[in-house]
């Protein structure tokens, strides 16, 4: 392989982005292309497209898209050249040595190898756990928790003894450097020069990301001692509140059955799959996050999270709605028996008693309205209350279908009357709004649909008739395009037509330097054809007399307004060049 192009290009051309993005999006077909819930941004109905014929992705909600690798750099949030490497290897193209700037190659070099010093240390823990006398006292901890051997295989689980050093012997065995199992949280450094073990004596759970790599690790006491757990502390590659647990292994279960359900703990996630519950992942004590709803929502339609009962679990509740209800994800709320976690309650009731409960779930507005309706203050306080905490939430929202939907409940939930709470929440609209990110959104979208017609029309002809690329490009496109963006993509495809002559559009892409011209490409290509075939030549007709019309306008005026000789000679020349004109 000679350049990073051609290895792009083999990359390209092994992939399938259909397949690809499948893994991660819930996509349907749809016509010609694929549809889903856009994993960018927030929305309840599909605006992600995928299209096979022409390998791209485009969202006409958020305007994101482009080839495999502007989704893989998106979704993973990685750089180009991350992305990449990561494609190449999943597709078994051998890259060349790469020109990466120095301060990319080191970031780049660095995760690998915290990535390899977890690898490397989660197959000691496991081996311990799997093999070793040493790891007695953890096999007997997860047979008296009846976690059975296939999901000791699948999450990869380990045991470490009790020493200060055994994972440090292990590493240099492997000559593995331990300044980096320090930067991964796996070793800790000692003032004194050296270091020791983070994790002893401790069941441990390696935390994968959605490559399958390992991120981090949580390890858990076997007896009361405190703490608990400890985890793998901010690193490189691991952020708390990024993650969820065990997704890496659900997301095709949560895929398959709509429904992502959301636990807080290790052991909840691994109760319920050892009960053959699999759409099951774990937000690892800290609050959900919109990083990990927006990381369910490619694949779930619907999440439930199951709460204790207990007041610190309805607090998180509540804080995560405004989130669900922004990502556009809805949400349910499962609570569980004073004293239960899911682990607890599945062992005692068995899957049966799960899944009922499960059924039972309630949309997380309605849990959230009746907890508040049920303090104890007085009627009328109660409402305005309620009414100042939820409007700014609803106001939001991105989508007015679920406005109305949500208003709905809200007037059935306090008996006001719906009218009336639509005027409050106008008029907390027209006193606050104005600043959130969203609002950038809907102007962006509003602009597209006003968009003049001729401008759609002439880049829909452009982009799917290959065949009138020589006679618009002789049109006086400028005339009758109105949209600047459009203008410059025509603009650009004229200079390299001067130079090379017809080119295929999908050609043309790559060569915008403008985002915003670069979205409204791709929303081209993936509209489908407005004029058949045999249509674009009338069609391109019509384009022309508009032209020749504004044409004819503007020299009449300026004759008119001149009164020379020379405008009224160029009027006749016009209507001339037009009558001989040959098709
Ligand atoms: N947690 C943590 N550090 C702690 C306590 C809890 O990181 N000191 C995280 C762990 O991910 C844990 C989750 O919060 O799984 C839920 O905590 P908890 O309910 O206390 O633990 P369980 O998951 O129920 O663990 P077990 O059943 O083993 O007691
Ligand atoms: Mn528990």
């Amino acid at each position: 392989m000679e350049s990073f192009q051609s290895a792009k290009e083999e990359v390209k051309r092994a992939a399938d982005i259909v397949e690809l993005i499948g893994q991660y999006v819930q996509i349907k077909k749809a016509g010609q292309n694929y549809m889903g819930l856009c994993p960018f941004h927030s929305e309840k109905d599909p605006s992600f497209t995928v299209s096979p014929s022409k390998q791209m992705f485009h969202c006409f909600g958020c305007k994101r898209g482009g080839d495999i690798f502007a989704f893989w750099m998106e979704y993973h949030k990685v750089t180009f050249p991350q992305a990449l490497k990561d494609l190449a290897d999943r597709y078994q193209v051998t890259l060349p040595e790469k020109p990466m700037t120095p301060f990319e190659k080191e970031k780049m070099e660095l995760k690998a190898s915290l990535f390899e010093v977890n690898r490397v240390a989660a197959e000691y823990f496991h081996g311990i756990l799997t093999k070793s006398e040493k790891g007695r006292s953890g096999r007997d901890y997860f047979t008296r928790r009846s976690i059975p051997k296939e999901v000791i295989r699948e999450f990869c689980l380990g045991y470490v003894p009790d020493e200060w050093d055994g994972l440090i012997r292990y590493l240099s065995g492997k000559k593995m450097n331990l300044d980096q199992a320090a930067q991964s949280g796996l070793v800790i450094r000692k003032k004194t020069g050296g270091y020791y073990d983070r994790f002893r004596g401790r069941v441990i759970f390696p935390i994968f990301n959605m490559r399958q790599q390992i991120v981090g690790f949580g390890g858990r006491i076997l007896d009361d001692s405190l703490p608990k757990y400890i985890n793998t502390p901010e690193t490189p590659i691991f952020h708390k509140g990024e993650f969820l647990y065990g997704l890496h292994a659900s997301h095709k279960s949560i895929r398959d059955n709509g429904r992502a359900v959301i636990v807080e703990g290790y052991m909840d996630v691994l109760a319920l799959r050892r009960c053959g519950f699999q759409e099951v992942a774990g937000t690892l004590g800290t609050a959900l996050t919109r990083e990990h709803i927006r990381s369910v929502k490619g694949y779930a339609g619907e999440a439930v999270v199951v709460f204790d009962s207990d007041s610190a679990g309805k607090a998180a509740a509540i804080k995560s709605l405004t989130s669900f209800m922004n990502e556009g994800l809805s949400s349910k709320v499962m609570v569980l028996p004073e004293g239960d976690d899911p682990d607890s309650y599945v062992s005692k009731n068995g899957l049966r008693g799960f899944l009922s409960l499960l059924e039972d779930a309630v949309p997380m507005f309605d849990y959230y309205l009746d907890s508040k309706l049920a303090q104890k203050e007085d009627a009328v306080e109660r409402q305005v209350n309620l009414l100042k905490e939820v409007l700014p939430v609803l106001a939001r929202l991105d989508q007015v279908s679920q406005q109305s939907l949500y208003l709905r409940r809200l007037s059935e939930k306090l008996g006001i009357p719906e009218s009336i709470i639509r005027t409050e929440l106008q008029n907390w609209q027209k006193h606050h709004m104005g600043e959130t990110p969203e609002d950038g959104l809907r102007e962006r979208l509003s602009a597209s649909r006003a968009k003049k017609v001729d401008d759609l029309y002439l880049l829909n002809v452009l982009i799917h008739h290959p065949q009138a690329m020589n006679r618009l490009m002789s049109l006086d496109y400028r005339l009758i395009l109105s949209d600047p963006v459009v203008v410059g993509i025509f603009d650009a495809i004229h200079e390299i037509y001067e130079k090379e002559g017809a080119t295929m559009p999908s050609d043309i892409l790559e060569s915008l330097k403008d985002e915003q011209a670069r979205e409204q490409f791709r929303e081209a290509m993936l509209t489908p054809p407005i004029f058949a075939d045999e249509g674009v030549e009338q069609a391109l007709n019509g384009f022309e007399e508009k032209i020749h019309g504004i044409k004819m306008t503007e020299s009449k005026k300026k004759a008119a307004q001149q009164g020379d000789l020379e405008g009224l000679n160029r009027i006749l020349e016009l209507k001339r060049e037009r009558e001989g004109r040959v098709i």
